[in-house]
């Protein structure tokens, strides 16, 4: 024998040493599977030959061979090992059968691995999620979070709509499109992680899922994110963002719409989710209109104790407050109350006893502003456009979404406002048209 011959030989044994090593991972597992079954019970110890246990699924269509080292997932036996042979929660599984459902329809990961690159956490752009993280998938089959337990989800979900997010972006089909439609949100993922000096921490939170990390950023310092970020600051904490995180993430529109179709059979275009803003439970239309101005409007146009958001080069300089609508329809004291009553039970001002014709043409201008949108004035003509359009409505609110939101407005009426001798200003512009164009 040649030396070239011997050490070929030798390359070739040591080759095939590690490669077994390598991918033998889940064999090890389940061999330490088998022999925790013989010191269990012997009845248990049943002849189960190693293989890889894969599953064939179609939500993302693939092979699942997560169990091949999660052996014990659904055995109660394993309630005491330790991961991957640890028994899984039970109940859910009852639910969304191993056989049908697999395991990256919940947790994500990379599907057809055999070693720890399923967990996906060498930069594959849908990490394996777990704990509440997990919630986010979730939501993609159920929106009717009714029917399922995902607490974090939840509450993420009301952050979101509760801090007027709406106002800006489209979620579900709800809302403007002044920032980016969140249901894309998804499309991101490949590129981005968060950066900057918290970098570390944020990570943390999220299992170093970087994508989930980037959401977090964009809400908490959009300027991290984008240095002429234009949205506004919002003071959460990092429990309240990562539940929003977690709810944000369940939106990828393409995913979501298929996947629904497992729960329901029903086709995509049969099924379209919509944010539900708890409208039900708003008595009056005051009420009403005070939940969906803290959903759509709020954010741009400020609250008795906060400022509207400043629009730099616009005539005013700052979005108007909406806390100066009785001046605008020519509301006093005495008359408010009458403007509120009718708005309770009508859509506009017209033919209401003790209101002036001036009252209803205006409020149909009002009503005119908000379903077509307008577009600010700049005030140094050749400078930048000012930043904040007022959004057209029309495809999001109805006219009895409008009458609730200016009745609510009514109510906010302050006699020391700064803005009291605005009326004048109000009649002479917005002779603009709608910005459909823009906003479409
Ligand atoms: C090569 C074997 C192997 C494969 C394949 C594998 N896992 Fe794991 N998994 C492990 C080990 C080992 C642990 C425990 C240590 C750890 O967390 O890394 C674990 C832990 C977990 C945990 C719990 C993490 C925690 O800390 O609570 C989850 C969830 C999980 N795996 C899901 C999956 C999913 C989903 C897949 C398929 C995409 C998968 N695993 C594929 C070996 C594997
Ligand atoms: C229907 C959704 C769903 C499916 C399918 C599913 N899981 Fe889970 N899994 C969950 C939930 C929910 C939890 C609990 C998360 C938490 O800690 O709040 C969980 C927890 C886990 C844990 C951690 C358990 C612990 O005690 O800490 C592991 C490991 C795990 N799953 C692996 C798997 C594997 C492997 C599969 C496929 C055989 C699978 N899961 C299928 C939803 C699912
Ligand atoms: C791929 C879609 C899908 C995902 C992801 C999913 N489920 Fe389900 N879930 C289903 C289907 C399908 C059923 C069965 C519905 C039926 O029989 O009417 C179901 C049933 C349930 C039920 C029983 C409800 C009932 O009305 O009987 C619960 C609870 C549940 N899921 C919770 C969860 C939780 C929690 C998660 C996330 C960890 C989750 N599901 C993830 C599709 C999904
Ligand atoms: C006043 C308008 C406005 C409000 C209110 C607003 N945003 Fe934004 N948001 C934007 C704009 C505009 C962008 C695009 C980039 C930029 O200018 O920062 C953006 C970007 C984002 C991004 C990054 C999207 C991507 O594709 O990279 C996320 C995530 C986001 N916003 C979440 C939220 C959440 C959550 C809320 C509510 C707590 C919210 N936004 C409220 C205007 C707004
Ligand atoms: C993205 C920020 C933004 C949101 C969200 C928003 N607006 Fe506006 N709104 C503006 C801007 C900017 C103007 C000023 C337009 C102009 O000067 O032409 C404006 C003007 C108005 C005006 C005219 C006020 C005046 O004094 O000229 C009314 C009324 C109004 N908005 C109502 C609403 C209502 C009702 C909502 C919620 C359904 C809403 N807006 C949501 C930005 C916003």
């Amino acid at each position: 024998m040649t030396i070239a011959s011997a050490l070929t030989i030798v390359c070739v044994l040591t080759l095939s040493y590690l490669d077994f090593s390598v991918r033998s991972d889940w064999w090890q597992h389940q061999s330490r599977y088998q022999s925790r079954l013989q010191e269990n019970s012997a009845h248990l110890a049943r002849n189960i030959s190693a293989e890889i246990h894969e599953i064939e699924v179609n939500h993302p269509p693939g092979k699942d061979r997560c169990m091949s080292c999660h052996a014990g997932i659904l055995d109660p036996s394993m309630e005491e090992a330790s991961h991957p042979l640890k028994t899984h929660p039970q109940d859910i599984l009852k639910n969304h059968p191993v056989s049908a459902f697999g395991c990256t329809i919940c947790h994500d990961g990379r599907g057809p691995a055999t070693d720890i690159l399923a967990h996906g956490k060498d930069g594959f752009p849908t990490p394996m999620l777990q704990g509440p993280l997990v919630q986010s998938n979730c939501y993609r089959c159920h929106q009717d979070l009714d029917d399922v337990d995902v607490p974090q989800l939840a509450k993420g979900r009301k952050l979101v709509i509760e801090n007027g997010c709406l106002g800006c972006h489209k979620i579900e089909g709800r809302g403007a499109p002044m920032g980016p439609d969140l249901a894309r949100l998804g499309y991101a993922r490949t590129t981005r992680g968060p950066a900057g000096s918290r970098k570390k921490k944020v990570l943390a939170l999220y299992d170093g899922n970087p994508f989930l990390g980037y959401i977090h950023q964009a809400i908490s310092n959009p300027a991290q994110v984008m240095r002429s970020s234009i949205m506004p600051h919002f003071d959460f904490r990092d429990d309240q963002l990562r539940n929003m995180v977690i709810y944000l993430n369940s939106l990828q529109s393409a995913r979501q719409e298929n996947d629904s179709t497992l729960l329901t059979g029903a086709s995509s275009n049969q099924r379209k989710p919509r944010l539900s803003l708890g409208l039900e439970a708003a008595p009056t239309r005051k009420d009403r209109g005070e939940i969906l101005s803290a959903v759509f409007c709020v954010a741009c146009h400020g609250t008795s104790t906060r400022e509207s958001l400043p629009n730099p080069n616009s005539i005013r300089g700052k979005i108007p407050s909406l806390r100066t609508m009785a001046d605008r329809l020519h509301l006093d004291e005495d008359t408010i109350p009458i403007a509120i009553a009718a708005l309770e039970k009508q859509n506009d001002l017209n033919g209401v006893e003790g209101l002036s014709s001036i009252t209803s043409f205006q409020f149909e201008n009002v009503r005119q502003l908000i379903l077509a949108g307008s577009i600010p004035g700049a005030a140094k003509p050749y400078g930048k456009q000012p930043p904040f359009v007022m959004p057209a409505w029309k495809e999001q609110l109805s006219h009895e979404d409008i009458a609730s939101i200016v009745a609510y407005c009514l109510t906010q009426y302050s006699y020391d406002d700064e803005e009291w001798n605005e009326e004048e200003e109000w009649e002479e512009e917005d002779d603009d048209d709608g910005v459909d164009s823009e906003e479409n």
